[in-house]
């Protein structure tokens, strides 16, 4: 038995085209969505991020503006910028692309961020709403999991969730959105002692730690779904590289239910969240 391939270009797709008729609408009323990026510095998979954004940004009818400042700048003068994109009524969505350089707080520079505008959600405010429930900006990538989640099971009420890694922008999030759906979860991390036995517990497994093919296949339960968040650019010999995710995909794609491929699975689907989460700060700011 082979898994399900989830296919995350395919729904991210199909996710932009009802986003892009919706701009159309708006349009016709007069509003078109705007998104600001703000990229500090020269690194280069950043500047690929940020490229790709901006044209998937265009392509759906918003407006897109770019800010690129040196990898020098003071914290101040992005602290400046960010409190003229607060006020700027063209702009609905403000995403500063992280890593930021070491001499910056990342944390004051994305609570400078209005949270109203904070399509990232990693506005601390945007954070302790979706822990407690509240209506919240949804971190992009744990919201295009959750998507491909649903799509494929419809309820995730009272499955087994394990989430491998910690980090603010997947792990957490994601965590709290599966507890939201009423999963059982559970965050496994570096530190986890039998990390095999908890993973092999998992209805659901959503593997976000940034170790190319850490995640063995005889992990994982038999017909479980397998959510791979991973983006590890690997030597591929012959002066190639290939991307290949945190799951051992050729273990895992025989004994899982369902799995997303690397790339094509979870990656395409975070930039079409960011411009949904977009809409939303754009039709929110309209009333
Ligand atoms: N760097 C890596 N992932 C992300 C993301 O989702 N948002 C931002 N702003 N920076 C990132």
């Amino acid at each position: 038995m082979t898994a399900t391939i989830l296919d995350g270009k395919a729904f991210a797709a199909r996710l932009r085209q009802r986003i892009a008729g919706d701009v159309e609408r708006l349009r016709a009323d007069g509003i078109t969505p705007g998104l600001a990026v703000v990229l500090v510095g020269e690194d280069p998979a950043s500047a690929v991020y940020v490229r790709n954004k901006g044209r998937q940004t265009r392509e759906v009818g918003m407006k897109s503006v770019e800010h690129r400042l040196d990898a020098g700048v003071a914290q101040d003068a992005l602290l400046t910028l960010i409190g003229e994109l607060n006020a700027d009524a063209s702009i609905h969505g403000i995403l500063v692309q992280l890593p930021l350089p070491g001499h910056i707080d990342s944390a004051a520079v994305l609570d400078a961020i209005d949270p109203a505008k904070d399509v990232d959600g990693f506005h601390v405010l945007n954070v302790g709403r979706l822990a407690t429930g509240q209506k919240a900006m949804v971190p992009c990538t744990p919201l295009g999991c959750l998507m491909m989640l649903r799509d494929h099971h419809g309820s995730l009420s009272g499955m087994e969730a394990v989430v491998v890694g910690r980090s603010n922008i997947v792990g957490k999030p994601m965590a709290q959105l599966l507890l939201g759906d009423d999963c059982t979860v559970t965050v496994a991390h570096s530190r986890t002692r039998d990390l095999t036995g908890v993973v092999r517990r998992a209805d659901i497994v959503v593997a976000a730690v940034g170790r190319p093919g850490m995640v063995q296949g005889d992990w994982i339960k038999p017909g479980a779904t397998v959510i791979d968040v991973g983006i590890n650019r690997v030597d591929a010999g012959e002066g190639k590289t290939r991307l290949v995710g945190d799951v051992d995909f050729d273990g895992a794609v025989r004994v899982a239910g369902a799995i997303t491929p690397v790339p094509g699975g979870v990656g395409p689907m975070t930039i079409a969240c960011l411009l949904a989460n977009t809409l939303t700060a754009c039709c929110r700011a309209h009333g």
